[in-house]
């Protein structure tokens, strides 16, 4: 019998690149997520318990999402009507991949794979433009793309590099691709210096998305937003998003969290230091290369000294982000950083095992 439309779908979904399950070891370092662990987890606990009381399940979300927005936009400085928020930027990336019928993506590599992967299911080619070795943009070859595309999408900081590409230049490379449509996705921008928040309220063609998953230590609440026009914003909040994207309990942590934006802020400073001091850690040690970062983990290039690491790292219980060969660099992981103690006990287990 020939083979029906579904049946060609399901066959060609089942090649696409797709997500692993991150093993997960029970009293296991972990640093393989990009998760905050610098915040305390009774912290945390304490601000879901203090807001659980006070919510009425019985209810659809509907103040909840009013009061997130007016916190985001405090914290972001941006207006309220420039914010929309989903279920994880994830699934705010998703829903603008399903509904926007884009044809064509520009993206640099190597990249967020969730973001390429997702292009492939809706059955977008994605032209991916090499970084430099440095992990700089070929700006000119990322432009002669971007033209040919009606979808743009720069990580910045970009994961798993961990660097951003300078204001300066990004806001050249929007400013030449007027048309397309450009996605910035700031997941790590917390731990950097520099939003383009303010700016995509501006343009009609730029969405900044953002999370509460990694500096505020929401991972598992699944709270992402976007910052546009509002007259993107608008559409997307009424239209394309479904009218109670994320439950009134995650709500009320989100928004009880960015209540006490002052800590979210400290531990902020706190990974930037103990970034700062296991790069340079890092950098000392002999036949291994760390990358420097604007996010809260590093990559590191580990080249022949990758197995060693990797046994010396799983034989302690530590978890990182082995990536093998990426593009012409050998052996790579990305590292988390989390508390000192936890930074301390990989530093210590990398240089035994050099
Ligand atoms: C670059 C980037 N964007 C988005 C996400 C997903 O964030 P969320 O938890 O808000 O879906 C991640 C998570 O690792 C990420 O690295």
């Amino acid at each position: 019998m020939k083979s029906s439309r579904l049946d060609d779908s399901i066959k060609m979904i089942a090649r696409l690149g797709h997500y692993t399950k991150p093993e997960k070891i029970e009293g296991a370092i972990k640093l393989d997520s990009n998760e905050n662990f610098a915040l305390d987890r009774d912290f945390v606990a304490g601000v879901a318990a203090e807001v659980a009381r006070q919510v009425d399940l019985r209810e659809y979300p509907l103040d909840q999402l009013d009061e997130l927005y007016s916190r985001l936009a405090e914290y972001a400085g941006v207006r309220d009507k420039c914010l929309a928020a989903g279920s994880g930027s994830d699934q705010i990336i998703e829903l603008l991949l399903s509904t926007l019928r884009s044809r064509r993506a520009t993206v640099f590599s190597p990249t967020f794979s969730y973001f390429i992967n997702r292009c492939e299911l809706h059955g977008i080619k994605v032209d991916q433009v090499p970084l430099k070795r440095d992990f700089t943009l070929d700006r000119k070859a990322f432009v002669k793309s971007a033209g040919k595309s009606d979808l743009v999408y720069i990580c910045s900081p970009n994961n798993p590099t961990g660097n951003q590409i300078g204001r300066q230049e990004a806001i050249d490379i929007i400013d030449s691709l007027e048309g397309r449509l450009i996605l910035v996705d700031e997941a790590y921008v917390d731990f950097a210096d520099y939003s383009l928040s303010a700016d995509a309220t501006k343009r009609d063609n730029l969405v900044v998305l953002r999370t509460l998953s990694k500096a505020f230590g929401l991972a598992g609440a699944r709270v992402g937003y976007m910052v546009s026009s509002e007259k993107f914003v608008r559409m997307f909040r009424s239209t394309i998003q479904s009218p109670y994207p994320i439950s009134t309990l995650s709500l009320a942590i989100a928004s009880g969290l960015l209540a006490r934006a002052d800590h979210i802020r400290q531990t902020i400073k706190t990974v930037r230091s103990e970034r700062g001091r296991v790069f340079a850690r890092l950098a000392e040690a002999d036949g291994i290369k760390p990358f420097l970062s604007d996010a809260n983990f590093i990559f590191i290039e580990a080249g022949k000294n990758f197995q060693p690491i990797s046994k010396a790292l799983r034989n302690s219980g530590i978890v990182v982000k082995e990536l093998g060969n990426v593009a012409s660099h050998r052996g790579c992981m990305r590292v988390t950083i989390g508390t000192r103690e936890m930074n301390d006990k990989f530093l210590q287990c990398v240089e035994g095992s050099l």
